[in-house]
């Protein structure tokens, strides 16, 4: 027996060196830590349960069979982070550059299966030089494999995917279809096609970071959600994204301990610059509003003309969707509606109850917005908010203009209760705009056009430019001082914890992709 017990920790032992120690060393002097060390860092202290130690790759080409590392390049499992349960996987680059083999790629879909038939979330740590080059189609399958499953998984479990290190060609897209995806800057990219290819085919000289590095994503192209300074601060996002979401698509939020105490704010009525066009930073609002320290935004740096990410209200997890004065003075553009449809979808997917803050004054114009699809990309937010059945509600702080009203979680579009501020300004567009239109003819005549402009103007914005109309047609439930906002919002969050609605049966809608 103990021979028996010797074997088998000595299999164990050579299965925890992956590749080897030399090439952990290399590892490490590339400032990446392994993939062990990442489970160990991101799970409950002896939490982790290891799945498929010793699976060793099938492959006999190109003398694969003298090579073989027990785990074949991928530590799977499961583990809990605060005590919740998750699945994980790590892509270990010490074997074969962490490269996606036939064997590989089943560890991944086991525990995906798991997940899915147990509820609870699937966060993958990627590491790999992709398909592994030695195995051919038989790589491709196991990525088709595990696509499969990212995209059944959808909505039922959530899916966090955290990139340390390469990630390239194909190998992308299994990221891309999870919830969210963090980056750690330098040592991680994610490309389609890599530079050299890039070079041959445009003729673009760029570097690996510069076409798909962490920052590059983080504010160019919103790939991922989350530009880490290192791994570790990648592995504490994670945790903190976690804190916020239900197990699976049947749960309601975790509730954190919560003692209420005096929740008006007096300090937020006078938050609102007096002059209209004067910016100030939603985030202030957020966070005078929602629990102290709760909020966590999401894609920062990309599209800041909206604002979104997660928070608490009395203990219970939001999602918060908020134009942003401060940039692009909060208009509504492609990639700000992008940003806000997929962070909807998510909230709605997973019971999180959905809390808007509104000052917008419009779709952005021009030629670039319009060729690129203003059209479909802003119907993408508006279907987002039209189809999404968990509690909502907006606060309108200032503007709401033209079409963006509608699309900003109105009434009319199915959110359950709308308040507005007294500086709210609930109108088809700016007064300026309006009265030049309107009353073109007459400042024409004027003796003064410019006079009469102004007077014009004024006559607008003094029926318009307040939420009042709004109030008595009953699209704004109530006006409300600043500063009792948190009150209201806690009140109305309670109230409509038991929310039931079924949108009507489909075998799923169409959203203008
Ligand atoms: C097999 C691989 C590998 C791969 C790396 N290795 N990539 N083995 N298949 N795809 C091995 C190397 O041979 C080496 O083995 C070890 O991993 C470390 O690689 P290095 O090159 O020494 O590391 P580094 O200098 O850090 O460079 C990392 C790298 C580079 C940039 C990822 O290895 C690379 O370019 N690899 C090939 C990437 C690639 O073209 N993949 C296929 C993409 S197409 P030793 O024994 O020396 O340690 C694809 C399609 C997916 O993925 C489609 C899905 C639908």
């Amino acid at each position: 027996m103990d021979k028996k017990i010797e074997l088998l920790q000595t299999k164990r032992e050579e299965a925890s060196l992956g590749g080897g120690t030399a090439r952990i060393e290399s590892q490490h002097k590339k400032g990446k830590l392994t993939a062990r060390e990442r489970l160990h860092f991101l799970l409950d202290e002896g939490s982790f349960e290891e799945i498929g130690m010793l699976v060793t790759h099938r492959s006999t080409d190109f003398g694969m069979e003298k090579e073989r590392y027990a785990g074949d390049g991928v530590v799977t499992g499961y583990g809990t982070v605060n005590g919740r349960l998750v699945y994980v996987f790590s892509q270990d680059f010490t074997v074969f550059g962490g490269s996606l083999s036939e064997t590989h790629a089943e560890k991944i879909c086991k525990i995906m299966d798991l997940a899915l038939k147990n509820g609870a979330p699937v966060i993958g740590l990627n590491d790999s030089g992709g398909a592994r080059i030695q195995e051919g189609v038989v790589s491709l399958g196991g990525y088709a494999d595990i696509f499969y499953r990212n995209t059944m998984a959808s909505g039922v479990v959530p899916q966090i995917s955290a990139i340390m290190g390469p990630c390239a060609g194909g190998a992308v897209y299994s990221p891309a279809i999870t919830d969210f995806v963090l980056m750690v800057e330098n040592t991680s990219y994610m490309f389609v096609t890599g530079p050299n290819v890039v070079k041959t085919v445009t003729h673009e000289e760029v570097s690996s970071e510069e076409l798909g590095g962490a920052s590059t994503h983080a504010t160019k192209s919103g790939v991922t959600h989350f530009a880490c300074a290192n791994e570790l601060e990648a592995i504490n996002h994670v945790k903190q994204l976690l804190s916020y979401m239900p197990q699976n698509c049947e749960e309601q939020t975790p509730r954190y301990d919560y003692e209420s105490g005096d929740e008006l704010r007096p300090q937020l009525n006078d938050i609102m610059p007096q002059n209209i066009s004067q910016p100030y930073d939603i985030r202030e609002i957020i966070s005078e509003v929602i629990d102290e320290s709760s909020f966590l935004e999401i894609h920062k740096d990309f599209a800041e003309n909206i604002v979104v990410g997660f928070g608490r209200l009395a203990g219970r997890s939001i999602g918060i969707v908020a134009n942003q004065p401060a940039f692009l003075a909060g208009v509504l553009d492609i990639h700000s509606s992008t940003k806000a449809a997929r962070f909807v979808r998510f909230c709605d997917s997973f019971n999180i109850p959905l809390l808007v803050f509104e000052d917008v004054p419009g779709f952005l114009p021009g030629t670039d917005q319009e060729w690129n699809a203003i059209i479909t990309n802003g119907a993408k937010l508006l279907y987002a908010f039209c189809e999404a059945t968990v509690p909502r509600i907006t606060v309108i702080t200032r503007k709401a203009y033209g079409g963006a009203y509608d699309v900003m979680n109105s009434k009319h579009i199915g959110a359950d209760m709308n308040y507005a501020w007294p500086t709210a300004e609930i109108a088809v567009m700016g007064a300026k705009g309006a009265a030049e239109i309107i009353f073109k003819r007459e400042i024409q005549a004027a003796t003064d056009p410019n006079e009469k402009w102004l007077e014009k103007e004024k006559e607008y914005s003094d029926i318009f430019a307040n939420p009042y109309r709004a109030a008595e047609r009953g699209f704004i439930d109530e006006v409300i001082e600043p500063s009792e906002t948190r009150h209201k919002l806690i009140r109305a969050f309670k109230m409509l914890e038991n929310k039931v609605v079924n949108n009507p049966r489909k075998k799923h809608g169409n959203i203008p992709l």
